[in-house]
């Protein structure tokens, strides 16, 4: 026998047992906390997406289906994104308003076969825009500030009266949170939240979803407003101002590989913050778990846990059903 060291501390009685272990467990993940962003588009058949293996674009009847299984694995919150006809996205996107457009008529499916589901809208121009911006794009090609805000309004004004539960601006113009809230207030949607997209990063990370969307820009790319991953002190100063605009939850974006950001934001702040793990997180995942390089169920409970640890409230994933199906049979 060898001699005993003389230690007062040992960490490891706290993770002696599967039930100890419970029991000083710092961060809880539930499907509670996810968000789960659907593609649609206007055809009658659910198509695979190519671009993202095992998502899909969903018919208005699929979504609904999908919306009601995600409800009974306990995901209580979805987030739409359309993928919109060539023919109907123009430099000026005004598809984003059409009250009969895809998005409305999603809204309403949804909210009245499921009225408890959160229903959670984006607001940008890039799936009806013929540029593929956020923005509307001057003559000059720049992509001009005020003048989108505008539509943004109109846009997330017209969410409000399909019956959105939550507008979540993802365009990162300036000033935008403030002008959403005023248009919505003055429509009498006091109720209307609105979940900023914060810090949100030009990240080569979305490259599989603007596959999916088709959404990609035609030109030039997003880093005259999208923020620079070089910079952190930056998120600071756009939560400051998203807040003070009336924001009632912010976020960041991607969530992995920006997980300070979401440490230092949600330290700062006094709304919740929520995290999207986004497609290309997703891909990392899912193209190594297909090779049989990693055990999907677990990397994908470890990646969340770590997102959930750092500091989001809610988690915007494509493994939402799935991870909840997961928590719900116990690890
Ligand atoms: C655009 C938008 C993007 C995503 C959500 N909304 C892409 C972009 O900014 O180009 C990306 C989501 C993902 O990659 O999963 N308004």
């Amino acid at each position: 026998m060898s001699k005993k060291l003389d230690l007062r501390d040992r960490p490891r009685r706290n993770r002696k047992s599967a039930a100890v272990r419970g029991l000083v467990r710092e961060t809880r993940l539930s499907a509670q906390d996810f968000i789960y962003p659907l593609f649609l588009h206007a055809g009658g058949e659910d198509q695979p997406i190519a671009s993202m293996p095992g998502c899909v674009r969903w018919s208005l009847n699929g979504l609904v289906k999908e919306a009601g299984a995600a409800l009974e694995d306990g995901v209580r919150a979805v987030v739409l994104f359309p993928a919109i006809e060539d023919e109907l996205k123009t430099s000026g996107a005004e598809e984003c308003f059409n009250d009969e457009g895809l998005v409305p008529q999603a809204v309403r499916a949804l909210k009245s076969a499921y009225p408890e589901l959160v229903v959670i809208t984006d607001v940008a121009l890039d799936p009806y825009s013929s540029d593929g911006h956020d923005g509307l794009v001057s003559d000059a090609g720049e992509i001009v500030n005020d003048e989108t805000v505008a539509v943004l309004c109109q846009q997330a004004l017209c969410h409000a009266r399909a019956g959105a539960d939550i507008v979540s601006p993802s365009d990162m113009m300036d000033g935008r949170v403030a002008a959403i809230r005023a248009a919505l207030d003055a429509e009498n949607f006091q109720g209307v939240s609105i979940l900023s997209y914060t810090a949100k990063y030009a990240s080569a990370y979305y490259g599989p979803f603007r596959g999916a969307l088709d959404s990609a820009p035609k030109s030039g790319d997003k880093k005259t407003y999208q923020m620079d991953p070089a910079n952190s002190t930056e998120a600071l100063r756009e939560a400051r101002l998203d807040i003070a605009e009336g924001a009632d939850m912010i976020m960041v974006k991607p969530a992995g590989p920006y997980q300070d950001i979401i440490q230092r934001i949600s330290s700062a702040v006094d709304v919740p913050v929520a995290a999207y793990q986004v497609s290309g997180e997703y891909l990392m995942i899912k193209s190594a778990a297909e090779a049989g390089w990693i055990d999907e169920k677990k990397v994908v409970l470890e990646s969340l846990t770590g997102i959930r640890r750092s500091g989001a409230s809610m988690i915007l994933t494509y493994f939402a059903r799935k991870a909840a199906r997961w928590l719900s049979e116990g690890n």
